[in-house]
């Protein structure tokens, strides 16, 4: 048994195991001087310290955390941290002025984080992506969904599926897997787009869904990628194989991405940014949860952040994630989200605290198991370096986190 106490606010999060909308946002259930009880790798009890202490016996493990906000791990619920190589070329690129589609065009991009994925095995790919996870743990992520999309043929992205597997059992870091073999037209597909599609639907999305190797399916719904055509033969053929939906919509031009994650009953529509409030209606209509991505906008040197206020207040459970990658949005780091998120899309500490972590925790499916610190739910959990919720959001570029619990046991400093 092990009991954590003391903390300045205990941010439970506690309430129906579902995504939260509207003013729900802004309820973080704090105790103050709060304590939490752990059996077995799940939350047995919160309350008060005192509370908390009676319940205690001789050999429970009793961790200090005075000075300190406990909080839910973060849910990353849109990630592609399996890749191999980076992107330093394109960065310096942009900032001599390249945009993100000009460098795609002349042949950088996803291309070539696409050559350095295929060019090595297996093996190093984890050993990769486990480093990836270390970087995560550390800043507070415990459950990260994650992509594939840097293979784009069928061995190559069920290697990197496989991989997003592996790293969620030999790791702290649980995952959750998603097929994006519709991420970009590889090499020698550019005169026969069709093809390439063809071999998305009728190979690949079949040997996912038999080898489990996903629970969801995405697509870059996206000028110069996949338009809203090609989007939805993608996404029908894996809602026909059992996957799940979520999608790259409406980030760089407004294709009608929304429009088509709400015809699809997507559970997610992801990006955003130049989403109007159409667009928000049908997410609205279709109940699909928005992810917003404010690290991709930040990285990029863009200026149009997705308008979480009007998503906010038409009512949807709108959720916050890194988009970690190599090319747009090369963070791990939620604590940075939130402070994206309250600087620049003038969400509320506590909405983004609750994005981050039981909204995401509901687009995964997941919210009877992770994202608050309810009883029965997995012990996973933060130990800050402050003393008010808000601080989380406040100071940004580095990490407060000083402890990290996955399943009650300490993985702070799990080494990749
Ligand atoms: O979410 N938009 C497409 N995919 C990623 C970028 C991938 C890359 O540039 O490597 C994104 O921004
Ligand atoms: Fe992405």
């Amino acid at each position: 048994m092990l009991a954590v106490l003391h903390a300045s606010q205990l941010v439970t999060l506690s309430g129906p195991a579902r995504a939260r909308s509207g003013t729900e946002l802004t309820e973080l259930g704090i105790i103050a001087d709060g304590g939490l009880l752990v059996q077995e790798g799940r939350i047995s009890r919160f309350g008060k310290s005192a509370e908390i202490e009676r319940l205690c016996q001789p050999d429970t493990e009793i961790i200090d955390a005075h000075d300190c906000v406990v909080v839910p791990g973060f849910v990353d619920a849109h990630t592609h941290f399996v890749f191999a190589g980076n992107r330093l070329d394109d960065f310096e690129a942009r900032a001599r002025g390249e945009s993100y589609e000009q460098i795609a065009q002349r042949g950088g991009g996803i291309r070539t984080t696409v050559a350095a994925t295929r060019a090595i095995g297996e093996d190093e790919l984890f050993l990769q992506a486990k480093k990836h996870a270390a970087w995560m743990l550390r800043n507070g992520t415990t459950t990260a969904e994650a992509k594939s999309g840097y293979g784009l043929t069928v061995e190559d992205e069920l290697k990197i599926l496989r991989v997003i597997r592996r790293v969620g059992a030999e790791t702290p870091l649980q995952t959750i897997g998603t097929f994006l073999g519709a991420h970009a037209i590889p090499d020698g597909f550019h005169q026969d787009r069709d093809g390439y599609l063809a071999q998305v639907v009728g190979e690949m999305v079949p040997r996912v869904a038999r080898e489990k190797l996903a629970e969801y399916c995405d697509v870059f719904c996206e000028r110069g990628y996949f338009d809203i055509d090609q989007s939805r033969r993608v996404l029908k053929a894996a809602k026909q194989h059992g996957l799940k939906l979520r999608m790259h919509v409406d980030q760089l031009t407004n294709s009608g991405g929304a429009k088509l994650a709400a015809e699809l009953s997507a559970t997610t529509a992801d990006h955003l940014e130049q989403t109007g409030q159409d667009g928000i209606a049908e997410l609205m209509a279709g109940k699909v949860q928005p992810v917003l991505l404010p690290g991709s906008v930040y990285a990029l040197g863009a200026k149009k952040y997705p308008n979480a206020r009007a998503m906010i207040d038409a009512g949807l459970a709108v959720v916050l994630a890194t988009d970690f990658n190599p090319g747009s949005s090369p963070t791990v780091a939620m604590p940075m989200i939130l402070s994206l998120a309250v600087t620049q899309m003038k969400m509320g500490p506590a909405e983004a605290i609750s994005a981050a972590t039981i909204n995401a925790a509901a687009s995964l499916d997941r919210a009877s198991q992770i994202g608050s610190l309810d009883p029965g739910k997995r012990a996973d959990f933060l130990i800050c370096n402050c003393r008010d919720y808000r601080e989380l959001a406040y100071w940004f570029g580095f990490t407060l986190v000083r402890d990290v619990f996955v399943r009650g046991k300490r993985v702070t400093n799990f080494a990749g």
